[in-house]
């Protein structure tokens, strides 16, 4: 079952389960609060009424702290305990990349469903109170009004349980649990099927970079395996990391440290995609040395920064980047706009990432991923970059390490935007 599916599957169960539980949590309480006999004559008929509206309230604060609980849930897992809900929150994503309309249209949601299920109980109250002698108007009230706290107190409960199971989900650091020789050990021994198609997608995006100008590669981590697809167009390259350990790696590469990453099978892979059918060593090793020239910086950068690097360039290429660096779409969309905002008018945008994928594992260890799709990228590129290219590729040999596909895109940014 994919990623998406198993959302659906999840929340649909749980709303399901959650109906019930409310349903049996609210009788149980309208029915306890009447056979207490509190309010139970005809003459506290005006004092019912008040404790209903008093219900009332404390039945909307249950539920305010349920909507936050619920779009905690749905940011970070892309599940709910409220199919609706989820269906708002999806579908208003695909359209906007406002964090306040999705979190808008996933409350709505919500709160539709939660106001639908008292008309039953309006119904049952009052209508037994027609038909039937045994229960009054005023006992009707103190029964609405009971299941009301009791649908609180189920509410505030469901918020509180919904926490503490995301505070259980913890994902790694970047600062104190990435191990950038373990990246590079469990990911990049040899070119598997997500990199023999993001190279190739990036071999033939990078046609369309400006000749001789600088390029920038954002959040490259400890890597360099895209880095040689830009060797020829580049006057020069810089690389960028948040992690000075990541850039170490790198400099190892650089100087030519004999325990520095092997990326020949990567450059092999990268001059095939450029049309050399069969490269050879001679080939292989003029391109790490065409790209050793090239790399002319290593930056410390930090996508949550407005303006992570002080200059713009005609061409960045960020892969896995903002995706792999949080579990959180709005902050990811956050990171897509400053990262965007480093590249020039007319200029050229190359960009990877995981799938609708949750996180995936270094030595062990889970990192976050922001769970987009094509769809989020489409609207995160859309304010200042005409038309990009975007494509999808299935990758289930790598559902082991968390995802089973990757997104890919290439974008110009108009000419007259500005970030
Ligand atoms: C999954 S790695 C991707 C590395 C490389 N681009 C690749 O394709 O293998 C994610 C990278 O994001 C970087 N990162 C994490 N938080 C960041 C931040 N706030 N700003 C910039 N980069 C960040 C990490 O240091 C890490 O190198």
């Amino acid at each position: 079952m994919t990623g998406g599916l198993r959302a659906w599957a999840v929340s649909v169960a749980a709303t399901a389960v959650s109906a019930y539980a409310l349903d049996a949590t609210a009788t149980a309480a309208g029915v306890a609060l009447v056979a207490s006999g509190l309010l139970g004559g005809d003459g506290n008929h005006r004092w019912a009424l008040a404790l209903l509206a008093a219900s009332y309230a404390v039945w909307a604060w249950g539920l305010r702290a349920n909507l936050r609980a619920n779009q905690e849930l749905l940011t970070s897992t892309g599940t709910s305990t409220n199919v609706l809900s989820k269906a708002a929150h999806d579908l208003t994503r695909r359209h906007t990349t406002s964090p306040r309309a999705v979190r808008l249209a996933a409350a709505a949601g919500y709160t539709v469903t939660e106001v639908a299920k008292e008309v039953p109980y309006y119904a049952g109250a009052f209508g037994a109170a027609v038909l039937t002698d045994s229960v009054t108007a005023t006992g009707a009230l103190v029964f609405l009004a009971g299941a009301n706290l009791g649908a609180a107190g189920y509410e505030y409960g469901l918020a509180r349980l919904t926490t503490a199971f995301l505070r259980r989900r913890r994902y790694a650091s970047f600062d104190t649990d990435w191990e950038p020789a373990a990246y590079l050990d469990g990911y990049y021994r040899t070119v598997e099927p997500d990199e023999v198609a993001t190279i190739a997608f990036f071999v033939d995006a990078l046609r369309a970079a400006e000749r001789d100008r600088p390029v920038l590669f954002f959040g490259v981590g400890p890597t360099l395996h895209h880095v040689f697809a830009a060797a020829e167009v580049a006057s020069e390259i810089h690389l960028g990391d948040y992690l000075p350990a990541n850039l170490a790696e790198i400099r190892r590469w650089l100087d030519r440290d004999p325990g520095a990453h092997d990326w020949r099978p990567f450059v092999r892979h990268t001059l095939r995609c450029e049309g050399v059918a069969e490269p050879t060593d001679e080939e292989v090793a003029a391109r790490e040395d065409l790209t050793r020239k090239k790399v002319t910086d290593l930056v410390e950068v930090d996508a949550r920064h407005p303006r992570p690097v002080a200059r713009s360039y005609p061409t960045v290429v960020s892969a896995y980047c903002a995706d792999s660096a949080t579990a959180d779409r709005a902050t990811w969309a956050l990171f897509m706009r400053h990262i965007t905002g480093l590249v020039e008018p007319g200029g050229l945008f190359v960009t990877s990432a995981l799938r609708r994928c949750r996180g995936y594992t270094v030595a062990g260890r889970s990192f976050p991923s922001a769970g987009v799709d094509e769809h989020d990228l489409r609207a995160v590129l859309r304010p200042g970059f005409g038309s990009p290219s975007i494509e999808v590729r299935q990758v289930p040999q790598e559902a082991s390490h968390g995802y089973g596909g990757i997104v890919l895109a290439a974008a110009r940014r108009t000419a007259t935007s500005h970030s």
